[in-house]
């Protein structure tokens, strides 16, 4: 199986975290998301361990919220010692809500509003990470009518192109996001940044895309940044602590994906980060890292009922489901690829090519096109890996489609840790 928390039970039943996904179908109906949680708190146990083992003091990894956002998440979070990356008021909310430290939190965003600017202070938000001079000059402004200094560090672009999807790549000077070093205007943001009285600056950011699966462009980022931070440190005497990386580790979604050691790959990262410091210069700062993916994806099912399945002769055959693009838009806006059971027959040969379709009036609504599967019938359940990130955290309620609960799956129990929304839900909003 794809990742060890995927088996086959001795009905023949998929199972997930060592559960079986039919009788979580009865229990809780469908669509389903389910969460492993041991997964969850495993995967940040590798990041915080390896970052504490490889990098200096002070270094932390950020849960990216935007991977997956509700309040147990943030409390698994702070559990296992990890610190947040928030991009939204939304996501600041929900920290919040959720009691995590907002010391060990970070506000991303490269367009924060006065008002969230303001209720991220009011709630001790401990870091901003200011994407550009607007907010830098507001963040300043209610720092000073507070009477405190606030911490931040700024989001940099350092040129990279990592060859992943041209939508999730961030880290190229023509980029929404942050300043770009090569055109220096970065330096004129940073100087500007330290002449002003109500803001302290440790360090810079940068993050250059996602689903990346070798560490050569985390390393070439990290070249660029460092020896920027070693002649900013150099022209304009300060010390800076931090650098941090962003996010953007690869996850396993298909069999021909590769199998990655994220320690390893830290470990790699690091004694890079080592001498390319040693050879500026400058003193190895101190990192943080923003994994998102790599943290949830594999923690992730996605559960569904199957309601035909039709062949049109002479083409192909589609196998419909009852959710789709509302829970999963990753295929439509993507192509992303997915591991897909049927979850009833997971022990039978996967021998019938199917397209599966959700069930949004949209023909681009589909999950995967032309994969193998175990033929099902009408009553049985398709079951869709890795899609702990992205997954919930886009869905919405196109079609007026109710989006699944989040079930979380521990030791052998499970319970709802986000519930179903009702039809009621939808109409919530609406004026009579
Ligand atoms: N930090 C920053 C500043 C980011 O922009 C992102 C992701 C992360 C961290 C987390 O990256 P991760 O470790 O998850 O790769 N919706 C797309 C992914 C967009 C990623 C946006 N930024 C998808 O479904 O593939």
């Amino acid at each position: 199986m794809l990742h060890d928390n995927i088996g086959i039970g001795e009905s023949g039943h998929l199972t997930f975290a060592g559960q079986d996904t039919v009788a979580l179908c009865e229990q809780y109906g469908t669509p389903l998301m389910l969460l492993d949680e041991n997964r969850v708190r495993g995967n940040m146990s590798v990041y915080v361990n390896a970052m504490k083992k490889h990098f200096t003091g002070d270094s932390h990894p950020l849960l990216a919220s935007k991977a997956l956002c509700f309040k147990g998440i943030y409390k698994i979070a702070a559990e296992e010692g990890m610190f947040t990356d928030i991009v939204s008021a939304g996501e600041l909310y929900v920290a919040k809500s959720a009691g995590f430290p907002m010391e060990n939190a970070f506000f991303h965003g490269s367009n924060k509003s006065d008002a969230a600017i303001s209720m991220a202070m009011d709630m001790g938000l401990g870091w901003f990470i200011v994407d550009n001079r607007e907010e830098l000059d507001e963040i300043n402004r209610q720092a000073g009518e507070r009477g405190f200094v606030q911490n931040i560090l700024l989001r940099l672009t350092p040129g990279i192109d990592p060859h992943t999807h041209a939508k999730i790549n961030t880290g190229r000077v023509d980029s929404k996001f942050g300043t770009a070093i090569e055109t220096g205007q970065a330096e004129e943001l940073i100087a500007y940044a330290l002449s002003l009285n109500n803001v302290a600056l440790h360090g810079f950011h940068c993050h250059i895309g996602s689903q990346i699966f070798e560490i050569e462009p985390f390393c070439d980022a990290a070249d660029i940044m460092l020896a920027f931070m070693a002649h900013i440190q150099k022209t304009y005497c300060v010390k800076l602590k931090y650098l941090n990386l962003g996010g953007g580790f690869g996850v396993r979604y298909v069999e021909d994906d590769p199998v990655i050691d994220y320690e390893k790959n830290i470990a790699e990262i690091a004694s890079h980060l080592r001498a390319k410091s040693a050879e500026c210069g400058i003193e190895m700062p101190d990192i943080l890292m923003e994994p998102g993916r790599s943290i949830v994806a594999d923690a992730g099912m996605t559960l569904y009922t199957v309601g035909s399945v039709k062949t049109i002769t002479g083409y192909k055959s589609y196998v419909s489901i009852d959710g789709g693009m509302t829970d999963n838009p990753r295929y439509a806006l993507y192509g992303s690829r997915y591991t897909v059971h049927n979850a009833d027959h997971a022990d039978r040969e996967a021998d019938f090519v199917c397209t599966i379709a959700g069930c949004c009036c949209e023909s681009g609504d589909l999950i995967q096109e032309d994969i193998a599967i175990a033929k099902p019938v009408r009553g049985e359940h398709i079951a869709v890996c890795v899609t702990g990130a992205y997954n919930y955290a886009m869905s919405s309620n196109y079609n007026k489609i109710p989006r699944p609960p989040i079930v979380m799956l521990k030791d052998g129990q499970s319970r709802i840790a986000v519930r179903r929304e009702t039809f009621a839900d939808l109409i919530a909003y609406d004026a009579e």
